[in-house]
């Protein structure tokens, strides 16, 4: 059988290592993807240093771009050359973090001209997690594609996106924004505040400040409040102070009690509502987009084959800048993407790198 090199957590806190795994030839509406770009995202600390929903060795990463190189007997849409990306996680075979990802079509987009794989690898798993917290967990509507003219229901109310310079959050911004949501509040680090307005952001406030609550407070009222987040101490105790009854709260789960670093190791927690003081009638959830598939068959079909290429051709989202990686082998730039989170170097980017060394 066939096989290829893939980057693999193998215990906490331990680094990483390249394992061998089968290459598998695609089936029914299966592709074959040569991996040469991907991203490394908070989820692969929460892996390797806190074992979240891992058992190693186990190969990481869930943004693949690259080409097609094979293609299965079903496949309708794709074709040997095409180059696409996707948020890709569900089992070994569609891991990104290898040289090779088998994946079904509809799990990939194509990459639209003028753009480059790192551009677009910093796509996929935000802009999935953004339509399915805002669809799934707030309830928001985001028909597709959106009638000339929309007005959302409660286009005029406040939502605030609690960490706008997040790779998540960036992209809530300039999706909410899209649909014609006018009242968006965001917190992040002041040196990103311009941007996040020219993404659709109305009022900015610096999440380090003493007075942020006291500030959004007196902004505006908020009714859905989307946690890019989910830290105990620095995003929800802060919004339980700001969230009245009746709006509704999701949280990108886990919840991050302490931070992993180079000494200790991180505390997670998956019951948003544990140690927090919310007012009653706040509808408060955790986000799980590994669920998005489940939750709705359209954008099962369609959110990532074409809706994410299309908002990104026509530049209604932007991608996250990039801090491209660098390093000898495919192994090197995985554990130094590694250190940088554990390190939290990431601020308003996301960290990509080459994948295949071939
Ligand atoms: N459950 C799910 O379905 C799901 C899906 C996707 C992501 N997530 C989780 O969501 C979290 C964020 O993911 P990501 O990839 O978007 O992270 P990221 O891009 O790596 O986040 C880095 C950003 O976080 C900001 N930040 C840090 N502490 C903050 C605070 N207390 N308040 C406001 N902003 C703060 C920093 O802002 P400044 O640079 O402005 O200081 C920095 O730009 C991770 O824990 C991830 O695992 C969960």
């Amino acid at each position: 059988m066939a096989t290829h090199a893939a980057v693999a957590t193998v215990g906490l806190k331990q680094h990483l290592a390249i394992i061998q795994v089968p290459t598998i030839k695609p089936q029914a509406d299966e592709v074959r993807v040569h991996v040469e770009w991907t991203a490394s995202t908070p989820l692969d600390l929460h892996q390797n240093d806190g074992g979240l929903l891992v058992k190693p060795p186990q190969v990481l990463g869930d943004g693949t771009a690259g080409t097609v190189i094979e293609v299965g007997p079903g496949v309708k849409r794709l074709k040997v050359g095409d180059k696409v990306f996707g948020f890709t996680w569900r089992e070994q075979k569609e891991k990104a973090h290898q040289e090779f990802c088998t994946a079904p079509e509809w799990l990939l987009g194509l990459l639209p001209k003028g753009f480059t794989l790192a551009e677009a690898v910093t796509l996929p798993n935000n802009f999935v997690t953004v339509f399915h917290a805002l669809t799934a967990d707030l309830n928001i509507e985001l028909p597709w594609p959106k009638p000339v003219n929309y007005i959302p229901r409660g286009a005029d109310e406040g939502v605030l996106i609690w960490g706008g310079s997040s790779s998540v959050g960036q992209f809530a911004i300039q999706i909410l924004k899209y649909y014609g949501y006018t009242k968006i509040l965001t917190t992040a680090s002041k040196r990103h505040h311009e941007k996040l307005r020219s993404f659709g952001a109305e009022f900015t406030f610096d999440y380090r400040d003493l007075h942020v609550v006291d500030d959004i407070l007196n902004a505006e009222r908020v009714s859905l409040v989307l946690d890019c987040i989910g830290s105990f101490q620095g995003s929800i105790k802060k919004i339980a102070r700001i969230a009245k009854s009746e709006s509704r709260v999701a949280i990108l789960l886990p919840v991050i009690v302490r931070d992993s670093n180079e000494d200790v190791g991180p505390i997670y927690e998956m019951d948003v509502k544990k140690g927090v003081d919310w007012e009653n009638g706040i509808d408060v959830r955790g986000v799980r987009t590994h669920s998005y598939l489940d939750h709705n068959e359209f954008f099962k079909y369609h959110l990532q084959a074409d809706i994410m290429p299309t908002m990104l051709k026509e530049r209604i989202v932007e991608p996250n800048n990039q801090k491209i990686i660098e390093g000898k082998t495919m192994l090197v730039r995985a554990q130094e993407a590694m250190n940088v989170l554990r390190r939290k170097g990431a601020s308003g980017e996301r960290l990509v790198w080459r994948v295949s060394d071939m």
